[in-house]
């Protein structure tokens, strides 16, 4: 992506924008070889070479956005002590260093972004932001009307009250129910224990639905890139800039 030589040398951590753009109007500043003097400049930061007083600043890391179908038996950490497998372990050719953005429990499935756009995950974890995670939960016994009213006005947990969530029931026979739950927070087994509380656990959990984004077809243990829409919506729903504006 082209962006302002000024935001390059911000970005890199050179200069803010202002003192990088003293930098440039005073010649200190080279692309691919070239002194520049005018600020209207655009680089690609990847592959550009940019160096200030003829030292070379490190060229920045792709930025990567992949959506994974993680299937159960998967860890969602980098690492696991107890040498379980990690959902990385399912992410073939993917050479930057990604982070699972949230978390899914060891037994969830479903939708997982992974990237290495540190903003982006922090706007999309925060609680403040409140992004909408949808599920699938496959719950022991049927819920009557009262439970359902539960679930959806918020539920006592041992770390406090859910806030009202948006419950479906889309399927009740031989003695399981299938629900759909949308929830705004992401705290630890949220969509489990809210079940339980309602006395119905939960036997199959999966993620349809995170920030806007659908899962789709995408089958179990396979990983795509965002597409820049995708990756957009994303941006839009946590309120953050959009790519053009931040150039
Ligand atoms: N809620 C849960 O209970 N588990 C998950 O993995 C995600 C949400």
């Amino acid at each position: 992506m082209l962006i302002r030589l000024q935001k390059a040398l911000a970005d890199a951590g050179v200069a803010s924008r202002r003192a990088g753009e003293k930098l440039i109007i005073s010649g200190r500043v080279r692309v691919n070889g070239l002194v520049v003097t005018c600020l209207g400049g655009k680089v690609d930061p990847r592959t550009d070479t940019i160096e200030v007083d003829g030292k070379a600043i490190e060229k920045a890391e792709r930025k990567r956005y992949i959506m994974l179908n993680k299937p159960a038996g998967y860890v969602t950490t980098v690492s696991d002590p107890q040498g379980r497998k990690t959902v990385l372990d399912l992410l073939a050719g993917v050479e930057e260093r990604v982070y699972p953005v949230g978390r899914l429990d060891y037994d969830t499935e479903g939708l997982l972004l992974l990237t290495n756009d540190g903003p982006l995950t922090f706007a999309l974890t925060h609680p403040s932001r409140g992004v909408e995670k949808r599920y699938l939960a496959l719950v022991e016994g049927i819920p009557g009307d009262e439970a359902l009213a539960r679930l959806k006005a918020g539920v006592i947990l041992a770390d406090g009250p859910t806030a009202p969530a948006r419950v479906r029931l889309l399927r009740a026979k031989e003695g399981q129910a299938l629900l759909e739950i949308a929830i705004h927070e992401g705290r630890t087994r949220q969509v489990r224990r809210m079940c339980e509380a309602i006395g119905h656990p939960v036997l199959h959990l999966s993620r349809t639905h995170f920030g806007g984004l659908s899962l789709g077809k995408l089958p179990a243990g396979r990983s795509r890139e965002l597409s820049e829409k995708e990756v957009g919506l994303l941006r839009k729903n946590t309120g953050l800039n959009t790519g053009r504006e931040s150039t």
